[in-house]
Protein backbone atom coordinates (compact mmCIF):
# COMPACT_ATOMS: atom_id res chain seq x y z
CA UNK A 1 0.00 0.00 0.00
CA UNK A 2 1.09 3.75 -0.78
CA UNK A 3 1.97 5.74 1.66
CA UNK A 4 -0.59 8.40 1.45
CA UNK A 5 0.22 10.77 4.53
CA UNK A 6 -1.02 14.14 3.56
CA UNK A 7 1.45 17.02 3.98
CA UNK A 8 1.78 18.86 7.28
CA UNK A 9 1.26 22.20 5.76
CA UNK A 10 -2.18 20.78 3.81
CA UNK A 11 -3.77 20.77 7.22
CA UNK A 12 -6.42 23.45 8.72
CA UNK A 13 -4.12 24.93 11.43
CA UNK A 14 -6.68 24.22 13.81
CA UNK A 15 -5.94 20.55 13.12
CA UNK A 16 -2.54 21.07 14.70
CA UNK A 17 -3.17 23.73 17.11
CA UNK A 18 -2.47 23.57 20.80
CA UNK A 19 -5.21 22.23 23.34
CA UNK A 20 -5.80 25.49 24.37
CA UNK A 21 -6.25 26.90 21.22
CA UNK A 22 -8.68 24.70 20.66
CA UNK A 23 -10.78 24.64 24.14
CA UNK A 24 -10.74 28.55 24.22
CA UNK A 25 -12.49 28.28 20.54
CA UNK A 26 -14.70 25.84 21.87
CA UNK A 27 -15.79 27.67 25.08
CA UNK A 28 -16.47 30.92 22.60
CA UNK A 29 -18.20 29.31 20.12
CA UNK A 30 -20.40 27.19 22.28
CA UNK A 31 -21.49 30.34 24.01
CA UNK A 32 -22.84 31.72 21.14
CA UNK A 33 -24.51 28.32 20.36
CA UNK A 34 -26.18 27.67 23.47
CA UNK A 35 -27.53 31.28 22.90
CA UNK A 36 -28.26 30.72 19.20
CA UNK A 37 -30.41 27.78 20.38
CA UNK A 38 -32.21 29.66 23.48
CA UNK A 39 -32.89 32.92 21.26
CA UNK A 40 -34.28 30.84 18.23
CA UNK A 41 -35.86 27.71 19.09
CA UNK A 42 -38.47 27.46 21.13
CA UNK A 43 -37.98 23.97 22.13
CA UNK A 44 -34.69 24.71 23.88
CA UNK A 45 -35.96 27.95 25.43
CA UNK A 46 -38.50 25.80 27.34
CA UNK A 47 -35.99 23.09 27.87
CA UNK A 48 -33.55 25.26 29.26
CA UNK A 49 -36.03 27.79 31.38
CA UNK A 50 -37.81 23.89 32.95
CA UNK A 51 -34.16 22.76 34.21
CA UNK A 52 -33.47 26.19 35.14
CA UNK A 53 -30.51 26.82 33.26
CA UNK A 54 -29.76 29.75 30.93
CA UNK A 55 -26.86 30.39 28.43
CA UNK A 56 -25.27 32.90 30.94
CA UNK A 57 -24.24 29.95 33.43
CA UNK A 58 -21.98 28.30 30.32
CA UNK A 59 -18.47 29.54 32.10
CA UNK A 60 -16.53 26.77 31.53
CA UNK A 61 -16.98 23.95 28.81
CA UNK A 62 -17.43 21.42 31.75
CA UNK A 63 -20.72 23.61 32.47
CA UNK A 64 -22.32 22.26 29.84
CA UNK A 65 -23.01 19.45 32.17
CA UNK A 66 -25.97 20.85 33.40
CA UNK A 67 -27.95 21.68 30.37
CA UNK A 68 -30.51 19.02 29.24
CA UNK A 69 -30.25 16.29 26.54
CA UNK A 70 -31.93 16.21 23.08
CA UNK A 71 -33.24 12.96 21.90
CA UNK A 72 -34.51 11.96 18.46
CA UNK A 73 -38.36 11.96 19.61
CA UNK A 74 -37.64 16.25 20.35
CA UNK A 75 -37.10 15.82 16.80
CA UNK A 76 -39.85 13.74 15.89
CA UNK A 77 -42.53 15.78 18.20
CA UNK A 78 -40.94 18.99 16.31
CA UNK A 79 -41.38 17.59 12.64
CA UNK A 80 -40.71 19.05 10.27
CA UNK A 81 -39.01 22.58 10.99
CA UNK A 82 -40.04 23.31 14.76
CA UNK A 83 -36.29 22.86 15.37
CA UNK A 84 -34.87 25.12 12.96
CA UNK A 85 -33.34 28.34 14.13
CA UNK A 86 -33.67 30.36 11.01
CA UNK A 87 -36.58 31.46 8.24
CA UNK A 88 -37.04 28.89 6.52
CA UNK A 89 -35.69 31.41 3.09
CA UNK A 90 -32.15 31.03 4.76
CA UNK A 91 -31.96 27.40 4.38
CA UNK A 92 -30.68 26.50 1.14
CA UNK A 93 -30.62 22.72 2.15
CA UNK A 94 -33.06 20.07 3.98
CA UNK A 95 -31.47 16.60 4.23
CA UNK A 96 -33.76 14.11 6.54
CA UNK A 97 -33.10 10.15 7.66
CA UNK A 98 -35.79 7.58 6.97
CA UNK A 99 -35.37 6.05 10.45
CA UNK A 100 -36.72 3.02 10.95
CA UNK A 101 -39.60 3.46 12.82
CA UNK A 102 -42.38 6.43 11.70
CA UNK A 103 -41.54 9.95 11.31
CA UNK A 104 -38.48 11.03 9.28
CA UNK A 105 -35.76 13.23 11.26
CA UNK A 106 -35.31 16.36 9.02
CA UNK A 107 -32.47 19.04 9.43
CA UNK A 108 -31.57 22.02 7.59
CA UNK A 109 -28.24 23.69 6.47
CA UNK A 110 -27.81 27.16 5.71
CA UNK A 111 -25.35 28.48 3.13
CA UNK A 112 -22.65 29.00 6.00
CA UNK A 113 -23.03 25.54 7.37
CA UNK A 114 -23.19 23.94 4.10
CA UNK A 115 -19.61 25.88 3.50
CA UNK A 116 -18.30 24.60 7.35
CA UNK A 117 -19.91 20.76 6.33
CA UNK A 118 -17.53 21.17 2.65
CA UNK A 119 -14.87 22.27 4.73
CA UNK A 120 -14.99 19.46 7.44
CA UNK A 121 -15.41 16.82 5.06
CA UNK A 122 -12.50 17.76 3.07
CA UNK A 123 -10.34 17.65 5.67
CA UNK A 124 -11.70 14.20 6.40
CA UNK A 125 -10.92 13.30 2.93
CA UNK A 126 -7.92 14.65 3.07
CA UNK A 127 -7.18 12.82 5.90
CA UNK A 128 -7.77 9.31 4.45
CA UNK A 129 -5.09 11.12 1.78
CA UNK A 130 -6.97 12.43 -0.59
CA UNK A 131 -5.45 15.24 -2.78
CA UNK A 132 -7.15 18.17 -4.87
CA UNK A 133 -6.93 16.43 -8.66
CA UNK A 134 -7.48 13.24 -7.21
CA UNK A 135 -10.39 11.35 -8.45
CA UNK A 136 -13.01 10.14 -6.20
CA UNK A 137 -15.51 7.10 -6.64
CA UNK A 138 -18.41 8.43 -4.28
CA UNK A 139 -20.62 5.42 -3.50
CA UNK A 140 -22.59 6.61 -0.72
CA UNK A 141 -26.46 7.01 -1.60
CA UNK A 142 -27.39 10.67 -3.26
CA UNK A 143 -30.67 11.80 -2.06
CA UNK A 144 -32.07 12.91 1.48
CA UNK A 145 -29.16 10.25 3.05
CA UNK A 146 -26.66 12.67 4.01
CA UNK A 147 -23.87 10.40 2.61
CA UNK A 148 -23.59 11.28 -1.27
CA UNK A 149 -24.28 14.67 -1.11
CA UNK A 150 -22.57 15.08 2.04
CA UNK A 151 -19.23 13.82 0.39
CA UNK A 152 -19.85 15.97 -3.14
CA UNK A 153 -19.71 18.93 -1.05
CA UNK A 154 -16.45 17.90 0.69
CA UNK A 155 -14.91 16.38 -2.55
CA UNK A 156 -15.51 19.73 -4.19
CA UNK A 157 -14.36 21.86 -1.57
CA UNK A 158 -11.02 20.15 -1.58
CA UNK A 159 -10.76 20.12 -5.44
CA UNK A 160 -11.28 16.05 -6.14
CA UNK A 161 -12.59 15.41 -9.85
CA UNK A 162 -15.75 13.16 -8.68
CA UNK A 163 -17.89 10.51 -9.66
CA UNK A 164 -21.29 11.03 -8.25
CA UNK A 165 -22.50 7.23 -9.02
CA UNK A 166 -24.47 6.45 -5.80
CA UNK A 167 -25.85 3.17 -4.62
CA UNK A 168 -26.48 0.02 -6.29
CA UNK A 169 -26.17 -1.49 -10.05
CA UNK A 170 -23.04 -3.27 -8.82
CA UNK A 171 -21.73 -4.19 -11.94
CA UNK A 172 -21.55 -0.77 -13.43
CA UNK A 173 -19.90 0.40 -10.04
CA UNK A 174 -16.79 -2.37 -10.92
CA UNK A 175 -16.98 -1.34 -14.82
CA UNK A 176 -16.37 2.19 -14.03
CA UNK A 177 -13.65 1.76 -11.34
CA UNK A 178 -11.93 -0.59 -13.67
CA UNK A 179 -12.57 2.30 -16.96
CA UNK A 180 -12.16 5.52 -15.13
CA UNK A 181 -9.36 4.37 -12.53
CA UNK A 182 -10.26 6.62 -9.13
CA UNK A 183 -7.56 7.00 -6.42
CA UNK A 184 -10.27 6.63 -3.43
CA UNK A 185 -13.81 5.05 -3.29
CA UNK A 186 -16.34 6.68 -0.49
CA UNK A 187 -18.99 3.49 0.52
CA UNK A 188 -20.69 1.71 3.17
CA UNK A 189 -18.10 -1.29 4.26
CA UNK A 190 -20.97 -3.71 3.49
CA UNK A 191 -21.75 -2.19 -0.11
CA UNK A 192 -17.88 -2.35 -0.62
CA UNK A 193 -18.38 -5.96 0.60
CA UNK A 194 -20.51 -6.44 -2.85
CA UNK A 195 -18.41 -4.48 -5.03
CA UNK A 196 -15.45 -6.79 -4.24
CA UNK A 197 -18.41 -9.99 -4.79
CA UNK A 198 -19.19 -8.35 -8.36
CA UNK A 199 -15.14 -8.37 -8.85
CA UNK A 200 -14.53 -11.93 -8.16
CA UNK A 201 -17.56 -12.76 -10.18
CA UNK A 202 -16.04 -10.88 -13.30
CA UNK A 203 -13.32 -12.52 -13.45
CA UNK A 204 -11.17 -9.60 -12.24
CA UNK A 205 -8.39 -8.94 -9.40
CA UNK A 206 -9.73 -6.43 -7.15
CA UNK A 207 -6.10 -5.87 -5.80
CA UNK A 208 -4.72 -4.70 -9.58
CA UNK A 209 -7.69 -1.89 -9.57
CA UNK A 210 -6.72 2.12 -8.86
CA UNK A 211 -7.75 2.22 -5.79
CA UNK A 212 -5.10 3.33 -3.17
CA UNK A 213 -7.97 4.08 -0.15
CA UNK A 214 -11.64 3.21 0.30
CA UNK A 215 -13.52 5.46 3.03
CA UNK A 216 -15.80 3.46 5.11
CA UNK A 217 -18.64 4.42 7.57
CA UNK A 218 -22.48 4.93 7.86
CA UNK A 219 -22.31 1.73 9.85
CA UNK A 220 -20.24 0.32 12.20
CA UNK A 221 -17.28 -2.06 11.25
CA UNK A 222 -14.56 -3.90 12.75
CA UNK A 223 -10.59 -3.58 12.23
CA UNK A 224 -10.78 -7.39 11.15
CA UNK A 225 -12.97 -5.94 8.45
CA UNK A 226 -10.92 -3.58 7.78
CA UNK A 227 -7.80 -6.00 7.31
CA UNK A 228 -9.90 -8.42 4.89
CA UNK A 229 -10.68 -5.43 2.66
CA UNK A 230 -6.98 -4.32 2.78
CA UNK A 231 -6.01 -6.85 1.67
CA UNK A 232 -8.74 -7.68 -0.95
CA UNK A 233 -8.37 -4.67 -2.63
CA UNK A 234 -4.67 -3.65 -1.94
CA UNK A 235 -5.99 -0.43 -0.11
CA UNK A 236 -6.01 1.43 2.64
CA UNK A 237 -9.36 1.42 4.79
CA UNK A 238 -10.34 4.12 6.65
CA UNK A 239 -13.02 5.36 9.27
CA UNK A 240 -15.27 8.41 8.42
CA UNK A 241 -18.05 8.53 11.35
CA UNK A 242 -21.29 11.34 11.24
CA UNK A 243 -24.87 11.69 11.59
CA UNK A 244 -27.40 13.87 9.86
CA UNK A 245 -28.47 15.41 13.28
CA UNK A 246 -25.09 16.83 13.84
CA UNK A 247 -24.34 17.69 10.25
CA UNK A 248 -24.06 14.43 8.28
CA UNK A 249 -20.48 13.06 7.25
CA UNK A 250 -17.21 13.94 8.30
CA UNK A 251 -18.07 14.76 12.34
CA UNK A 252 -15.01 12.75 12.88
CA UNK A 253 -12.32 10.52 10.85
CA UNK A 254 -9.58 8.26 10.95
CA UNK A 255 -6.09 9.58 9.67
CA UNK A 256 -4.76 7.12 7.27
CA UNK A 257 -1.25 7.62 8.89
CA UNK A 258 -2.24 6.06 12.06
CA UNK A 259 -5.33 4.04 11.90
CA UNK A 260 -6.24 4.34 15.49
CA UNK A 261 -9.32 6.00 16.06
CA UNK A 262 -11.64 8.94 14.49
CA UNK A 263 -10.46 12.38 15.12
CA UNK A 264 -13.41 14.73 16.36
CA UNK A 265 -13.34 17.82 14.55
CA UNK A 266 -13.67 19.35 17.67
CA UNK A 267 -13.77 23.38 16.22
CA UNK A 268 -17.46 22.32 14.90
CA UNK A 269 -19.04 19.54 17.17
CA UNK A 270 -18.29 19.17 21.11
CA UNK A 271 -18.09 15.70 22.48
CA UNK A 272 -19.12 14.43 25.70
CA UNK A 273 -19.29 10.79 27.09
CA UNK A 274 -22.14 10.00 29.17
CA UNK A 275 -23.24 6.73 31.38
CA UNK A 276 -26.52 5.95 29.10
CA UNK A 277 -28.34 5.16 32.48
CA UNK A 278 -27.55 7.95 34.72
CA UNK A 279 -26.97 10.85 32.32
CA UNK A 280 -23.55 11.53 33.87
CA UNK A 281 -20.53 12.57 32.20
CA UNK A 282 -17.90 9.95 32.40
CA UNK A 283 -14.12 11.20 32.14
CA UNK A 284 -11.74 10.70 28.98
CA UNK A 285 -11.31 6.91 28.35
CA UNK A 286 -14.35 5.31 29.77
CA UNK A 287 -16.85 3.61 27.48
CA UNK A 288 -20.68 5.50 27.07
CA UNK A 289 -22.66 6.67 24.78
CA UNK A 290 -21.64 9.61 22.54
CA UNK A 291 -23.49 13.30 23.15
CA UNK A 292 -22.78 15.96 20.91
CA UNK A 293 -23.09 19.30 20.93
CA UNK A 294 -23.21 21.69 17.77
CA UNK A 295 -20.39 24.63 17.76
CA UNK A 296 -20.79 26.49 14.85
CA UNK A 297 -24.29 25.49 12.79
CA UNK A 298 -27.16 28.09 12.43
CA UNK A 299 -30.17 25.91 10.85
CA UNK A 300 -30.31 23.57 12.85
CA UNK A 301 -28.08 24.36 16.46
CA UNK A 302 -27.78 21.17 18.67
CA UNK A 303 -27.32 20.80 22.40
CA UNK A 304 -26.39 17.68 24.05
CA UNK A 305 -27.28 15.30 21.09
CA UNK A 306 -27.54 11.64 22.68
CA UNK A 307 -26.46 9.70 19.30
CA UNK A 308 -26.79 6.01 21.38
CA UNK A 309 -23.33 5.10 19.86
CA UNK A 310 -21.06 3.74 22.09
CA UNK A 311 -17.54 4.62 22.15
CA UNK A 312 -14.80 6.29 24.16
CA UNK A 313 -12.26 9.20 23.77
CA UNK A 314 -9.04 9.40 23.81
CA UNK A 315 -6.27 12.08 23.34
CA UNK A 316 -5.37 13.30 20.01
CA UNK A 317 -2.22 11.92 18.15
CA UNK A 318 -1.95 12.57 14.67
CA UNK A 319 -3.86 15.65 14.75
CA UNK A 320 -4.44 17.70 17.87
CA UNK A 321 -8.17 16.89 18.19
CA UNK A 322 -9.71 14.17 20.32
CA UNK A 323 -10.33 10.38 18.83
CA UNK A 324 -13.24 8.82 19.58
CA UNK A 325 -13.04 4.53 19.12
CA UNK A 326 -14.46 2.58 16.49
CA UNK A 327 -18.05 2.84 17.34
CA UNK A 328 -19.09 -0.20 19.00
CA UNK A 329 -22.51 -0.13 17.91
CA UNK A 330 -25.55 1.72 18.56
CA UNK A 331 -27.43 0.84 21.87
CA UNK A 332 -30.66 0.07 20.08
CA UNK A 333 -28.56 -2.58 18.55
CA UNK A 334 -27.71 -4.07 21.08
CA UNK A 335 -29.19 -7.48 21.68
CA UNK A 336 -29.96 -8.91 24.89
CA UNK A 337 -30.26 -12.51 24.92
CA UNK A 338 -31.10 -14.09 27.92
CA UNK A 339 -29.58 -12.04 29.94
CA UNK A 340 -26.30 -11.47 27.63
CA UNK A 341 -25.32 -8.10 26.16
CA UNK A 342 -24.22 -9.16 22.50
CA UNK A 343 -23.14 -6.50 19.30
CA UNK A 344 -23.59 -7.36 15.92
CA UNK A 345 -19.67 -5.99 15.42
CA UNK A 346 -18.87 -8.91 17.76
CA UNK A 347 -20.22 -11.12 15.35
CA UNK A 348 -18.55 -9.50 12.79
CA UNK A 349 -15.12 -9.98 14.34
CA UNK A 350 -15.52 -14.06 14.97
CA UNK A 351 -17.21 -14.86 11.75
CA UNK A 352 -13.81 -13.35 10.25
CA UNK A 353 -11.77 -15.79 11.75
CA UNK A 354 -13.54 -18.60 10.11
CA UNK A 355 -11.58 -18.53 6.59
CA UNK A 356 -14.44 -20.92 5.17
CA UNK A 357 -17.08 -18.13 5.25
CA UNK A 358 -17.53 -15.05 3.70
CA UNK A 359 -17.60 -11.74 5.81
CA UNK A 360 -21.77 -11.27 4.91
CA UNK A 361 -24.27 -12.05 7.56
CA UNK A 362 -27.53 -11.31 9.12
CA UNK A 363 -28.47 -12.00 12.73
CA UNK A 364 -32.19 -13.41 13.20
CA UNK A 365 -33.76 -13.01 16.65
CA UNK A 366 -37.22 -15.45 17.52
CA UNK A 367 -38.68 -16.38 20.78
CA UNK A 368 -40.03 -19.91 20.31
CA UNK A 369 -41.26 -21.35 23.78
CA UNK A 370 -40.97 -17.54 25.09
CA UNK A 371 -37.20 -18.06 25.01
CA UNK A 372 -35.16 -15.97 22.90
CA UNK A 373 -33.27 -17.85 19.88
CA UNK A 374 -30.32 -16.51 17.54
CA UNK A 375 -29.78 -17.52 14.24
CA UNK A 376 -27.01 -16.39 12.03
CA UNK A 377 -27.28 -16.33 8.67
CA UNK A 378 -24.11 -16.30 7.12
CA UNK A 379 -22.86 -18.05 3.70
CA UNK A 380 -19.58 -19.67 1.93
CA UNK A 381 -16.74 -17.93 0.60
CA UNK A 382 -16.73 -20.32 -2.09
CA UNK A 383 -19.54 -21.87 -3.78
CA UNK A 384 -17.33 -25.63 -4.25
CA UNK A 385 -17.05 -26.30 -0.73
CA UNK A 386 -18.57 -29.71 0.50
CA UNK A 387 -22.00 -30.27 3.10
CA UNK A 388 -19.13 -31.45 5.43
CA UNK A 389 -16.91 -28.17 5.26
CA UNK A 390 -19.98 -25.78 5.51
CA UNK A 391 -21.26 -27.88 8.96
CA UNK A 392 -17.80 -27.55 9.99
CA UNK A 393 -17.43 -23.79 9.64
CA UNK A 394 -20.95 -23.72 11.31
CA UNK A 395 -20.13 -25.51 14.59
CA UNK A 396 -16.66 -23.21 14.40
CA UNK A 397 -18.36 -19.99 14.15
CA UNK A 398 -20.88 -21.35 17.03
CA UNK A 399 -18.10 -22.47 19.64
CA UNK A 400 -16.20 -18.93 19.10
CA UNK A 401 -19.19 -17.41 19.66
CA UNK A 402 -20.10 -19.97 22.60
CA UNK A 403 -16.74 -19.28 24.01
CA UNK A 404 -16.16 -15.66 23.53
CA UNK A 405 -19.44 -13.72 23.82
CA UNK A 406 -21.23 -16.90 26.44
CA UNK A 407 -24.75 -17.60 24.21
CA UNK A 408 -25.84 -20.14 22.13
CA UNK A 409 -26.57 -19.34 18.53
CA UNK A 410 -27.35 -21.41 15.54
CA UNK A 411 -24.99 -21.03 12.74
CA UNK A 412 -27.02 -21.26 8.92
CA UNK A 413 -24.37 -21.68 6.35
CA UNK A 414 -25.61 -21.31 2.59
CA UNK A 415 -24.29 -20.44 -0.61
CA UNK A 416 -23.07 -17.35 -2.47
CA UNK A 417 -26.00 -14.52 -2.02
CA UNK A 418 -27.31 -16.50 0.62
CA UNK A 419 -27.30 -13.46 2.80
CA UNK A 420 -29.16 -10.47 1.30
CA UNK A 421 -26.95 -7.49 0.12
CA UNK A 422 -27.51 -3.99 0.57
CA UNK A 423 -26.54 -1.23 -1.27
CA UNK A 424 -26.19 1.15 1.42
CA UNK A 425 -26.58 0.22 5.17
CA UNK A 426 -26.20 -3.29 5.92
CA UNK A 427 -29.85 -4.52 7.80
CA UNK A 428 -27.91 -6.90 10.86
CA UNK A 429 -30.80 -7.45 12.75
CA UNK A 430 -33.88 -9.27 11.97
CA UNK A 431 -36.18 -9.21 15.40
CA UNK A 432 -39.14 -11.84 15.18
CA UNK A 433 -39.76 -11.78 18.89
CA UNK A 434 -43.27 -10.47 19.78
CA UNK A 435 -43.15 -6.74 20.98
CA UNK A 436 -43.51 -6.36 24.66
O1 LIG B 1 -24.80 7.67 8.19
C1 LIG B 1 -23.80 9.84 7.87
C2 LIG B 1 -22.63 9.20 7.20
C3 LIG B 1 -22.67 9.01 5.84
C4 LIG B 1 -21.51 8.87 7.91
C5 LIG B 1 -21.59 8.45 5.18
C6 LIG B 1 -20.41 8.32 7.28
C7 LIG B 1 -20.46 8.11 5.92
P1 LIG B 1 -27.27 8.86 9.41
O2 LIG B 1 -27.95 8.18 8.30
O3 LIG B 1 -27.97 9.94 10.13
O4 LIG B 1 -25.94 9.52 8.91
O5 LIG B 1 -26.82 7.73 10.43
C8 LIG B 1 -26.06 8.03 11.55
O6 LIG B 1 -24.99 5.85 11.51
O7 LIG B 1 -25.50 7.55 14.61
C9 LIG B 1 -24.17 5.70 13.70
O8 LIG B 1 -25.05 4.85 14.40
C10 LIG B 1 -24.01 5.19 12.29
N1 LIG B 1 -22.67 5.50 11.78
C11 LIG B 1 -22.31 6.49 10.96
N2 LIG B 1 -20.98 6.42 10.70
C12 LIG B 1 -20.50 5.36 11.41
C13 LIG B 1 -19.22 4.77 11.57
C14 LIG B 1 -24.86 8.88 8.33
N3 LIG B 1 -18.15 5.20 10.94
C15 LIG B 1 -25.72 6.78 12.33
N4 LIG B 1 -19.13 3.71 12.41
C16 LIG B 1 -24.80 7.07 13.49
C17 LIG B 1 -20.21 3.23 13.07
C18 LIG B 1 -21.59 4.79 12.11
N5 LIG B 1 -21.43 3.74 12.93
Amino acid sequence: MKDLTPARSSLDPIEIASRDEITTLQLDRLKWSLRHAYDNVPFYRQKFDAAGVHPDDLHSLSDLGKFPFTVKADLRDNYPFGMFAVPQNQVKRIHASSGTTGQPTVVGYTANDLKNWGNVVARSLRAAGMQAGDMLHNAYGYGLFTGGLGIHLGADALGLSTIPISGGMTQRQVRLIEDFKPKGITVTPSYALSILDEFNAQGLDPRECSLAVGIFGAEPWTNAMRLEIEQAFDMHAVDIYGLSEIMGPGVSMECVESKDGLHIWEDHFYPEIINPETGEVVADGEQGELVFTSLTKEAFPIIRYRTRDLTRLLAGTARSMRRMEKVTGRSDDMIILRGVNVFPTQIEELLMQVRALAPHFQIELTRPDRMDQMRILTEVADDSIGDASRADAASQLSAAIKDVIGISAKVVVGGIGAVPRSEGKAVRILDQRPKA
